[in-house]
């Protein structure tokens, strides 16, 4: 496994929106890939961490140096690792603002304008600290919000797939009530069928048969 990070400069000021879009883009594809890593964002500067397999980093990273989104990619580490560093993270996320920097030990002078390609390039030992600090602290609101949304898709598909399991068992239902009224064998079973089913499908009922 290998570990990278690089600076690049973004085309244009990202806007909340932006870097939202580009994260969900990046949580669902380096899940799928075994990718873990962080991304850091100010100053309209990135800095990304990105871990993994070797052949799947170098061609991700092709990748992202074509994107329109950010210019001048200076790659700044290529490590061989036993061990991820960032394993629960698919893309872990902080915008760098003065306040932030602050709390870095050895940083108190450096401020959100000195987080540019330039300085960083020929300062290893300021980008350790940074994403170390990053490591260790909270997620960005950004990252709280992806979080929030995947909870809501969890919870969509979960009622998804009982409102397709109730459908199915409806239908059975529907099939065996008209087979028994056609042949003039309807009885008190299939009665409490029904209503075991109906009890499943108003707004009290519980999403499974009785
Ligand atoms: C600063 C920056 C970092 C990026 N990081 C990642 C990343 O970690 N993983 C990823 O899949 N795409 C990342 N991208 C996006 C890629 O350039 C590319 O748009 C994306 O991988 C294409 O995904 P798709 O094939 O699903 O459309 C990044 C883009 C930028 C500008």
């Amino acid at each position: 496994m290998i570990q990278m990070s690089y600076l690049s400069q973004a085309s244009a000021p990202m806007s909340a929106d932006q870097l939202l879009a580009l994260l969900m883009q990046c949580r669902t594809n380096n899940t799928a890939r075994g990718l873990t890593g962080m991304l850091l964002y100010g100053n309209g500067t990135f800095l990304q961490v990105i871990e993994g397999d070797e052949a799947v980093v170098d061609r991700l990273l092709a990748t992202i140096e074509a994107d329109p989104r950010h210019v001048g990619m200076r790659r700044i580490s290529r490590t061989t690792i036993e061990r991820r560093q960032y394993a629960d993270w698919s893309m872990g996320f902080e915008r760098v603002t003065d306040d932030g920097l602050r709390q870095v030990d050895g940083l108190r002078d450096f401020s959100a304008r000195d987080f540019n390609v330039e300085t960083l390039a020929e300062r290893h030992d300021v980008v350790d600290s940074l994403m170390s600090q990053y490591r260790i602290t909270h997620w960005d609101p950004l990252v709280r919000e992806i979080d929030a949304k995947d909870k809501v898709i969890e919870h969509l598909r979960r009622n998804l797939v009982q409102a397709r399991s109730r459908a199915e068992l409806t239908s059975l239902v529907l099939e065996s009530v008209t087979r028994a009224a056609r042949q003039g064998s309807l009885g008190e079973e299939h009665l409490r069928l029904c209503e075991s089913m109906l009890g499943t499908l108003g707004p009290t009922g519980s999403g499974e048969p009785a």
